[in-house]
């Protein structure tokens, strides 16, 4: 168990990421952090917020901020949330449920990915608070529709379809730890799992790991489960179209965001389909290396579609300086992946309600200093130029 004390102690990100560290087994630590080929999109994911630098105002008489905004149709009281993503309960053993908590505790939005570990029913019934369903096309369409209808049923409120994955990225720490499932395992792999008892014995002892929306949905689609990876590239459809989208928009009927938008026609397109929303996303890394960064995409595709859909910022957000930088560049809201997957794997639903209310925190104090009251403030003008 990780003391209260640690998880105070943590005062950003990193510090949570060094906690997650000593507390996991390596192969998992890896998975979390690890991205695609050489990992350069990853790095530069964070690193190019440093690209563009805030200018703020001096005197400017600010009492009290509101840092509220409306995304996804609900209006969260700060404008951050939790993306999707998968196999949380392989983290701590409260996974998905953890996270969903501490996301409706500090006012936002929870996002579950179709490859969570509790279902969707478990989670719709876990918070009253507002919910992202993020899907993936499968080959079996049925199955597909299926997520719609059970998100419908259990007071989903959005939906987030993911379309930077038409085959599994290539992550080589993956493929050095065996970290598989059920895991390959490497010598060196084994023993990290046995020094870390305590992840061991909560994982051995809590409910069973399963994929928990896939188990019993179709008998397809856990025919030679033998890992994600060679589940995404056995199930995934890779010949998804703008039409599927359309289909599932249309099928859906309320907020709607594609995510893994990296470009300005792709944007339009996302529009053209009837999208509400667009997540300009590489995965965090984790799918094509050396791809363009979200950061960097995104005036560009601001200045296109930011009066058509909502646009969100996903990957490498690390600081609250981050999300203000992506909003005075236009995003409406940013979400983050492993700002919430490590605290998650530090110390369950308190260590991600500590993490998102210092992140929220450190919004709020930049906003003061920045001279602004109101997220809509945070112009333009507040930032240099980004140079790449
Ligand atoms: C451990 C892990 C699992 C993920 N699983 C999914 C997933 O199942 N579906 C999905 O659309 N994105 C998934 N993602 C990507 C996130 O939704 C998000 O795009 C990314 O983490 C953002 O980058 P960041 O981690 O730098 O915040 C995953 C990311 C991580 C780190």
């Amino acid at each position: 168990m990780v003391s209260k004390m640690g998880i105070e102690q943590c005062n950003n990100i990193g510090d949570f990421k060094r906690m997650a560290k000593r507390r996991l087994p390596s192969p998992l630590f890896h998975y979390i952090e690890g991205g695609a080929d050489d990992e350069v999109s990853l790095r530069a994911n964070t690193s190019d917020f440093n690209r563009c630098r805030l200018i703020p105002d001096a005197l400017a008489g600010v009492t009290g901020v509101d840092l509220s905004t409306t995304v996804l149709g609900h209006k969260i009281d700060w404008p951050v949330f939790l993306a999707p993503t998968g196999m949380s309960r392989l983290f701590h053993h409260d996974g998905e449920f953890a996270a969903a908590r501490a996301a409706h505790i500090a006012g936002t939005i929870y996002s579950l990915s179709t490859l969570s570990t509790v279902s969707i029913e478990d989670i719709g019934r876990a918070t009253p608070g507002p919910k992202c369903f993020q899907i993936y096309i499968h080959k079996d369409r049925e199955m597909t529709y299926d997520f719609v209808d059970r998100c419908k049923e259990a007071n989903f409120t959005s939906l987030c379809l993911t379309v930077d994955t038409p085959v599994a990225g290539n992550r080589e720490r993956d493929l050095v730890t065996g970290m598989t499932v059920p895991p390959k395992l490497t010598l060196a792999s084994l023993m990290s799992f046995a020094l870390h008892f305590n992840w061991s014995y909560n994982f051995l002892t809590h409910e069973k790991f399963q994929m928990a929306n896939i188990v019993g949905a179709s008998k397809n689609a856990m025919q030679d489960l033998s890992s994600v990876i060679d589940y995404v590239n056995a199930q995934f459809d890779p010949s998804i179209n703008w039409g599927d989208a359309e289909k599932l928009i249309s099928r859906w009927g309320g907020p709607f965001a594609i995510k893994g938008i990296m470009s300005v026609s792709d944007a339009l397109k996302a529009v053209d389909v009837g999208a509400s929303a667009i997540m300009i996303s590489n995965h965090g890394g984790r799918q094509l290396d050396g791809c363009v960064t979200p950061f960097e995409m995104l005036p560009a595709i601001a200045d296109a579609v930011g009066d058509k859909l909502e646009i969100i910022l996903d990957g490498g957000v690390q600081r609250g300086s981050h999300v203000l930088k992506a909003r005075a560049l236009g995003a409406t809201a940013c979400s983050i992946g492993r700002g919430y997957v490590y605290p998650l794997a530090a110390g369950g639903q308190p260590a991600v309600q500590h993490a998102l209310q210092r992140l929220r925190d450190e919004i709020e104090r930049n906003m003061v200093l920045m001279g602004c009251t109101r997220l809509d403030q945070v112009t333009a003008e507040k930032v240099t130029q980004p140079k790449f």
